[in-house]
């Protein structure tokens, strides 16, 4: 089902004023007091800090950022019949594909109107940090378009593992540095105390604020976890939304997979709202971590930093431990240790449910997916179509007609070293130990 460009959303939906609670404020921990809009003035430009706090529903989205969401979306939604059949099941299953996106995935939401503001204000470069590669090259696409420069911290495993998203930044004139660095004093302490550590998200986080903090010119862009990011990601749930009643559907379950919780919100915080009104009464909203770092399962909901040196903010969420080191699963994008403060607060308050499934168990039904509806699910992704399976699974168990959406948050056509792995029966499935 393809909408038309003018039925691009004009407004993006802030969840804030939709709480059940308050949102725990962000928490400045050399004074232990809620953090001021001033003190991260250093880092993000003024539009995005008002996003970041504000109590509006919706959000204009500038013309400008819309011109740039017409080279993608609106973004298609699929019914994976052929999936459906093979499985047997009564269940109707959808999937919202982000995929198609000039980088594959779902970041370049959020990336366009970073850098649109960014460069607004007068920002000549922005700092990031990248795993797999997925929010990096998002960025690099987008900076590339407004004429910011850019620096990519990539933890350093995935820089050596996943060339070819290294590519695609520098073909858009990043300039992309393995992480930990030479390039800041964080890393360089990391460097001493182990010259092959083979880095982390939180590494490179800690990396990239350094370097923006110590640069005038510069500021700090973050893929996922804070308010702005989500909002930005929310245009897949509107879209959605017209998708499923033009086609006369009403979801009983929309899941997405969870990394920092970006493209799982997206989708669902859009149908949270109509749950909130009375009109899905039955929905139930389910987020897919891996195991390697099941922050929203095992997870307790605490203040902790979003970076392994301890340089943010402390944000109240579902947190492993800012020290947590992820098994090296190939889903980078899930491995962070926490989840945005919005989704921890549903999940703390019984609005969502969540899932943890190993990598083994996730590229066997990514394997079915692609054999079914041709299309190579990014590994991150695949954990929302595992979730699907099983729900789908259950329903035939119980002759239950169910309407699943998921997220297709990316292709994994830059993944396939993983599925050569999984073919080749060399993948691990790592499990985390909550005890
Ligand atoms: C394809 C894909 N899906 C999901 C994620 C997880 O991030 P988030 O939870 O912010 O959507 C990533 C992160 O890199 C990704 O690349």
């Amino acid at each position: 089902m393809y909408l038309s460009e003018e039925l691009i959303p004009r407004r993006w939906y802030n969840i804030l004023p939709d709480l059940p609670k308050p949102l725990p404020p962000p928490i400045n921990p050399q004074t232990g007091e809620p953090i001021s809009p001033q003190d991260l003035s250093i880092l993000f430009p003024k539009e995005i800090l008002e996003q970041e706090l504000s109590l509006n529903t919706f959000i204009d989205i500038p013309d400008e950022v819309i011109e740039i969401y017409r080279l993608w979306r609106p973004t298609p939604l699929i019914r994976a019949k052929r999936f459906e059949k093979l499985l047997k099941t009564p269940a109707k299953i959808f999937f919202k594909y982000e995929g198609i996106s000039p980088t594959g995935s779902h970041k370049v939401n959020t990336s366009v109107p970073q850098a649109f503001y960014n460069i607004r204000e007068g920002v000549e470069r922005l700092t990031t940090e990248t795993g797999a590669g997925q929010w990096g090259s998002a960025l690099a696409f987008a900076t590339k378009i407004y004429g910011v420069r850019l620096t990519v911290y990539m933890v350093k495993v995935s820089y050596y593992q996943k060339p070819y998203r290294k590519t695609l930044m520098k073909l858009w004139g990043a300039e992309v540095i393995p992480s930990p660095s030479e390039r800041t004093s964080f890393g360089k302490r990391i460097l001493e105390e182990d010259p092959n550590n083979p880095g982390s998200l939180g590494i490179a986080i800690s990396e990239a604020i350094e370097d923006a903090v110590t640069h005038e010119d510069t500021k700090y862009s973050l893929g996922s976890v804070l308010n702005h990011v989500i909002l930005h990601q929310t245009v897949i749930g509107l879209e959605a939304i017209k998708q499923m009643e033009l086609l006369d559907q009403t979801p009983d379950y929309v899941i997405g997979c969870v990394g920092g919780g970006s493209n799982f919100a997206g989708l669902a915080f859009p149908f949270y709202r109509l749950k909130k009104k009375g009109l899905l009464p039955s929905l139930k909203i389910i987020a897919a971590e891996s195991t390697a770092s099941p922050s929203l399962t095992y997870g307790d909901y605490r203040y902790d930093y979003g970076d392994t040196a301890g340089m943010t903010p402390k944000l109240k969420m579902h947190t492993l431990g800012h020290k947590h080191v992820p098994a090296p699963i190939h889903a980078g994008g899930l491995r962070y240790h926490g989840a945005a403060p919005t989704v921890s607060l549903l999940r703390e308050e019984g609005f969502i449910e969540a899932r943890a499934y190993n990598q083994l168990e996730v590229f066997k039904v990514a394997k079915l997916f692609a054999e079914t509806e041709g299309i190579v699910p990014a590994p991150e992704t695949a954990h929302a179509i595992k979730a699907a399976y099983d729900i789908a699974l259950d329903a035939k168990r119980h002759g239950e007609e169910k309407t699943i959406l998921f997220n297709f948050s990316g292709h994994g056509l830059l993944d396939l070293q993983a599925y050569e792995e999984y073919i080749e029966d060399k993948l691990q499935p790592y499990e985390y130990n909550s005890g």
